[in-house]
Formats: structure tokens, sequence, C-alpha cells
């Protein structure tokens, strides 16, 4: 069943220097390997205090990955924001893309709240 998995957490690292973003780099090339293999898509946005991430791809295979990923101690206070089943992808070519949006400060005690329609948003400016 096609699914659409989005979460919010808290990096443990500072996006916003070079190790930072060294770090994220690490990550989505660790991801694009291990994605493309499974038939997962999407997007890893980061802010300066904050992460976000749209995953599609089979419920089958989600689940696993997101058990990997709330364990990862790379980030922190994931909270999943929405999962759906969809009828189709939104980055259907994009094995896992990452985007920064330096300037879009989330509050942590609002990381919890935000809400998929944010989300979105936030996905839209940084992809298009
Ligand atoms: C924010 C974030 C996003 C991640 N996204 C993915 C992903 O899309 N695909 C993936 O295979 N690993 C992803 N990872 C890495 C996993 O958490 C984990 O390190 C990796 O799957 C290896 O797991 P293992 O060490 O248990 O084998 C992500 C990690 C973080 C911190």
């Amino acid at each position: 069943m096609l699914t659409q998995l989005v979460y919010t957490s808290r990096p443990r690292f500072d996006v916003s220097t070079p190790d930072g973003r060294l770090t994220l780099e690490e990550i989505a090339s660790a991801a694009r390997i291990f994605n493309s293999s499974k038939g997962i898509t999407g997007v890893l946005l980061a802010g300066n205090n904050w992460l976000s991430q749209v995953l599609e791809g089979d419920s089958k295979e989600l689940t696993p990955l997101l058990a990997r990923i709330l364990a990862d101690r790379r980030h922190d206070c994931l909270v999943i924001v929405e999962m759906r089943r969809v009828t189709e992808r939104r980055f259907g070519q994009w094995t896992m893309g990452i985007r920064t949006l330096p300037m879009a400060e989330i509050p942590i005690d609002r990381l919890g709240d935000i809400t998929a329609e944010e989300i979105s948003a936030l996905t839209r400016i940084a992809t298009d």
C-alpha cells in the first residue's frame, strides 16, 4: 500500500556548520542507497534547529525504516506529523533529496504541533 509518512525531529548536530552539513550529506547518501533498493522516495528538509522528512513507499518498507530512524541518535524529539495512504508519489524522482531552509525557524516547543499543511508548504518552498 503506497504510503506517505511525514515527521519532524530535532537534530542533535548544528545544521548550520560545515560539520553539520556533512552529517546531513552522510545521512542522505546512505539513505539513497537503501531507499532506492526498497522503492522509497522522499525529501529531508533541514532548518537551523529542526528536521522534517517526507518518506513515500510501501507501508511494509516504511515501518521498519521508521523504527531505525527513530532509534538514530543523530536526532531526537521525533514526532509523526502524518502517515497516510496516497495514490501517487510527490517525490517520485528523489531517492532522498536534502533541502535546507535556514531562515525557517520552528520553535522547539512547536515541533510537535506543526501540521502536515505547514510541512507541505515548507516542502514546496524548498523544492520549487
Ligand atoms: C533525519 C534522518 C533521516 C534518515 N533517513 C533515512 C532514510 O530515508 N533511509 C535510510 O535508509 N536511512 C535513513 N536514516 C538513517 C537511519 O536512521 C539509520 O542510521 C540507517 O538506516 C542505518 O541503520 P542501522 O545502523 O540500524 O543499520 C536517517 C537518519 C536520520 C537522522
